[in-house]
């Protein structure tokens, strides 16, 4: 256990200096000059850059890893923070981050434990937009939201907490003085997440992107939300637009008059369901079953009666009928 703490001790300590190389050559390298000048055609204020220690990460294969040998580390730790990586085969060690805008990725007590880094070729055809760390002895996804720390702070006097996907959408709330906001970056959430946030919110608001893929992911988050009885709602941005597209034309007005306007998000589920029903017969059986696995995780009654009372009217049956038409599909599934 003692030896435990010992290397994750080591984590952190090479996760900084890794964090210092990266705001270094952000600020001081000449090749860090495409990244100053992406920050800026972004729209990232100087203050959120400072803020967050953002960096850079070169081109080069190796000028992390040179960086940290000549500090005096070994290349384990470096692997195990995720920093580095061996070639498969080859026992060559590259660096996992190149040519990337790199964000900082804190744990609730503000230490460094990851980065994730935004590739800055004009060409994405054969590289991921984003990389993150991957999972270290003191970096578990699953387990963390992304600004968690500062978000906790600021749900003191509103506790309500905003959502969202992606480090852009997050930071360019930060830009514009808004800090209740955590963001989940691209991957699925998690039960333990939602526990996070039940504890330091009375109401979640999911602000993903207003696409078909945005909107998927707010609907698979609700019977995490329903099973825990967290109050979830959700906002809407218009097609295409996420919530950075949207903070930099409406700016923190806007999308306040957006939060005012939010909706449950069992109930958006429930009508969005129900928007993909063409009217006929057969088709309200397939409906009924899509809509089973909300009626199956809703915990309160005054929720299941109203999502029951929408999906009825839209579905022009009786809420009783398709009250049994859930439970007997509950009991023969397919
Ligand atoms: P910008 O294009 O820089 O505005 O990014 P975005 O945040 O709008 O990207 P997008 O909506 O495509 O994705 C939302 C979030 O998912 C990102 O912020 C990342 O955290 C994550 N993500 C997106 N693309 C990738 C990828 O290729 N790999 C990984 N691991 N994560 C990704
Ligand atoms: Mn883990
Ligand atoms: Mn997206
Ligand atoms: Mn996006
Ligand atoms: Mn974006």
């Amino acid at each position: 256990i003692e030896s435990a703490r010992k290397e994750r001790e080591e984590l952190y300590r090479i996760l900084r200096s890794a964090a210092d190389f990266f705001y270094d050559q952000l600020h001081h390298s000449p090749e860090g000059r495409i990244a100053r000048e992406y920050i800026a055609r972004r729209g990232l204020p100087a203050e959120v850059v400072e803020t967050e220690r953002m960096g850079f990460a070169p081109q080069s294969w190796d000028s992390l890893s040179r960086h940290l040998a000549n500090l005096g580390y070994d290349v384990e730790p470096g692997i195990g923070a995720g920093l580095l990586a061996r070639s498969t085969g080859k026992d060559r060690v590259y660096d996992r981050f190149r040519n990337r805008l790199i964000f900082p990725i804190r744990d609730e007590g503000g230490r460094i434990v990851a980065f994730g880094g935004r590739s800055l070729s004009a060409d994405l055809k054969d590289e991921p937009k984003y990389l993150n760390s991957p999972e270290t002895a003191v970096y578990h996804k699953g387990r963390l939201l992304y600004q968690l720390a500062r978000a906790r702070e600021a749900c003191r006097q509103v506790r309500q907490t905003v959502l969202v996907e992606g480090y852009m959408d997050l930071l360019a709330f930060h830009a514009r003085g808004f800090f209740r906001v955590v963001a989940t970056l691209g991957t699925a959430l998690t039960p333990h997440q939602v526990r996070i946030l039940s504890r330091m919110s009375d109401e979640v608001v999911m602000a993903y992107d207003g696409d078909e893929a945005g909107d998927k992911a707010m609907l698979r988050g609700l019977p995490l939300f329903l099973q825990e009885n967290v109050a979830v709602s959700c906002v809407r941005f218009p097609d295409g637009m996420d919530p950075d597209d949207f903070l930099r034309r409406d700016g923190l007005e806007g999308f306040e008059k957006l939060l005012r306007s939010r909706q449950e998000l069992g109930a958006y589920a429930v009508k969005r369901i129900l928007d993909g029903w063409d009217g006929s017969a057969s088709a309200r059986l397939k409906i009924a079953a899509e809509l089973r696995p909300i009626f199956d995780a809703v915990r309160q009654p005054l929720l299941k009666s109203e999502y029951l009372r929408l999906a009825a009217d839209r579905l022009c049956v009786s809420e009783e009928v398709l009250n049994q038409q859930l439970r007997h599909d509950r009991r023969t599934p397919e």
